[in-house]
C-alpha cells in the first residue's frame, strides 16, 4: 500500500509536533515525508522501531551529509549552502564530526574526548556550575519578572561549554546568532551561508590563537592531539570544536526551557517539585521524555534496503527518527501523554539517543539541568508563566523542539 507524502514543513509539525506524531504513529509509523528543506526522507515515531533503527549499522552516517537539514547532523547540503560547498570547501571545517561519520572514525574521534565527559570527571564540575547558575539569578535581583531563556536557560549551558573547552565568552552572542541559523538548517534562508562562514572563521581563530598561547583546556588538549600526535585532521578539529559548541549550546537550554514550561503549565507540580527534591532526578527524565529538547535524530542513510517496521526502505534512502514521538508512544509508556514526576521506567525515553551516537555530553546536560532546576526551585518559590501559554512560540526547524523566549513572573 503507498501511502501519501507527509509535510512536515507545515505549521503543524512546528507549533503542536505531539497531535501531528500522534496521528503518524496510529496511521503509518514509517512514512516518507517532505521536510521543511524540500528534501524527502523516512520518518520512524514508534518506540521499538525507533530504539531499533538508532542502534542499526545499517543506518549509516557516511553519505548523510549529501541529503541532511543540519550540519550538525552530518549535513552538507543546506538550501542555501550547496553540497560541494559544504562537503569540500568552508563546510568540512565543520561537518567532520563525530556525529557525522561511521566506525571506524566515529570510535577514534569519540575517543579523542570521552575521558572529559564521564559522569565523574562531569560531577567535578558542580561547584562551578552551581556558581555560574547563582550569579546568573542574582543578576535578576531586584526585578519581578524575566526571559528564562535569554537570563537563565540559554547563558548557563553556554557558559559551561565555554569553560570546559576554555573560550573566551565575550562572542557568545554572536556564536548564538551562527549556531541558531546552523541548526535552523535551510530555514534560516540566506543567513545560512554567512553563519557557517563566520563561524569557520570563529574557530579558526580561536584555534590560531591558543596554538599561540596553550592551556590546560579540552582545546589545548585536541590540539596537542592533532600537532604533536597526528590523531585527527586539521578539519576533524575544527568539526569537534563545532559540535561541542552547538550541542552544548542548543539542547540544554530546551531542557531547561521547556521543563519549566512543563512544569508551570501544569498546576501545582512546581510545588510538588519544590516540596519534594527527591523527585528531580526522575523529574528531569520526565522532562526529556516529555518534552524532549530534540524533535528528530540527525539523518540516516540506508546502506542497503532494509526494513523497519514491516516498511522496506529503499537503498541510498534517508531516515529521520522522530525522538519526540518515539517519547510519547502509548505501547511503550503509560499515560504517555501525561507529565508525571515520579515516572520510573527502562528502558526509558531516547531523548538522548540510543547505540553508538548516544549522547555523549548526557551526564553533562543531566547535571546543569539538576543544578538549573534546584536554583531556580530555590528561589522563585511563586514562579508563573507572565503571559498565557498560547502567546509563546516555538522555535523554526526541524530538529531542535525549544521555546523562542519564556517571559515568566515571581
Ligand atoms: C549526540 C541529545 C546535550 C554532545 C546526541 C544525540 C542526541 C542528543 C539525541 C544523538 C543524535 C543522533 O543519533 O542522531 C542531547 C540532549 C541534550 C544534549 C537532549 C540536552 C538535554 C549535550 C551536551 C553536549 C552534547 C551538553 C556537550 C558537549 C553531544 C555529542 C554527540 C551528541 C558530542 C555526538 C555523539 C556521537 O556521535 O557519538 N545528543 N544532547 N550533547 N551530543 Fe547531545
Amino acid at each position: 500500500m503507498t501511502q501519501e507524502l507527509v509535510d512536515m514543513s507545515t505549521s503543524a509539525f512546528h507549533g503542536d509536533p505531539h497531535e501531528a506524531y500522534a496521528e503518524l504513529r496510529r496511521t503509518g509509523p514509517v512514512r516518507r515525508a517532505k521536510l521543511p528543506s524540500g528534501v524527502h526522507a523516512w520518518v520512524v515515531t514508534r518506540y521499538e522501531d525507533a530504539r531499533r533503527a538508532l542502534a542499526d549499522p545499517r543506518l549509516s552516517k557516511r553519505s548523510s551529509s549529501m541529503v541532511s537539514d543540519q550540519p550538525v547532523g552530518g549535513s552538507r547540503t543546506a538550501g542555501a549552502a550547496p553540497a560541494s560547498a559544504m562537503s569540500e570547501g568552508i563546510g568540512a571545517a565543520i561537518s567532520q564530526h563525530m556525529l557525522a561519520v561511521d566506525p571506524p572514525d566515529h570510535t577514534r574521534l569519540r575517543r579523542l574526548v570521552s575521558a572529559a565527559f564521564t559522569t565523574r570527571r562531569i560531577e567535578a564540575l558542580r561547584p562551578r556550575i552551581e556558581r555560574i547558575a547563582t550569579d546568573l539569578l542574582d543578576r535578576l535581583d531586584g526585578q519581578d519578572r524575566a526571559d528564562l531563556i535569554d537570563d537563565f536557560a540559554f547563558p548557563l549551558p553556554i557558559q559551561v561549554i565555554c569553560e570546559l573547552l576554555g573560550l573566551p565568552m565575550e562572542d557568545r552572542d554572536d556564536f548564538r546568532e551562527w549556531s541558531n541559523a546552523v541548526v535552523a538548517g535551510s530555514e534560516a534562508g540566506p543567513n545560512l551561508a554567512s553563519a557557517i562562514e563566520s563561524m569557520v572563521k570563529y574557530i579558526h581563530a580561536l584555534l590560531a590563537e591558543r596554538r599561540r598561547t596553550p592551556g590546560d583546556d579540552l582545546l589545548s588538549g585536541l590540539i596537542q592531539v592533532r600537532d604533536a600526535e597526528d590523531r585527527l585532521t586539521e578539519d576533524e578539529l575544527s568539526s569537534m570544536v563545532f559540535l561541542l559548541l552547538v550541542a552544548g549550546h542548543e539542547t540544554t537550554v530546551n531542557l531547561i526551557g521547556n521543563g519549566v514550561y512543563s512544569l508551570l503549565t501544569h498546576p501545582g507540580e512546581w510545588d510538588r517539585l519544590r516540596a519534594d527534591r527527591e523527585l528531580l532526578p526522575s523529574a528531569i527524565e520526565e522532562f526529556l521524555r516529555y518534552d524532549g529538547p530534540l524533535k528528530t535524530s540527525t539523518f540516516r542513510i540506508a546502506n542497503e534496503e532494509l526494513e523497519i517496521g514491516g516498511v522496506t526502505i529503499p537503498a541510498g534512502d534517508p531516515v529521520i527518527i522522530g525522538l519526540l514521538s518515539a517519547n510519547r508512544d502509548a505501547e511503550q509508556f503509560l499515560a504517555a501523554d501525561e507529565l508525571r514526576l515520579d515516572r520510573v521506567q527502562s528502558p526509558g525515553h531516547l531523548a538522548f539517543g540510543h547505540g553508538i551516537h548516544y549522547c555523549l555530553g548526557a551526564p553533562l546536560a543531566r547535571l546543569e539541568g539538576q543544578i538549573a532546576f534546584t536554583a531556580l526551585l530555590d528561589r522563585y518559590p511563586g514562579l508563573r508563566l507572565a503571559v498565557p501559554p498560547e502567546e509563546l512560540s516555538w522555535r523554526p526547524g526541524l530538529l531542535l523542539r525549544g521555546l523562542e523566549g519564556l517571559p515568566v513572573r515571581w
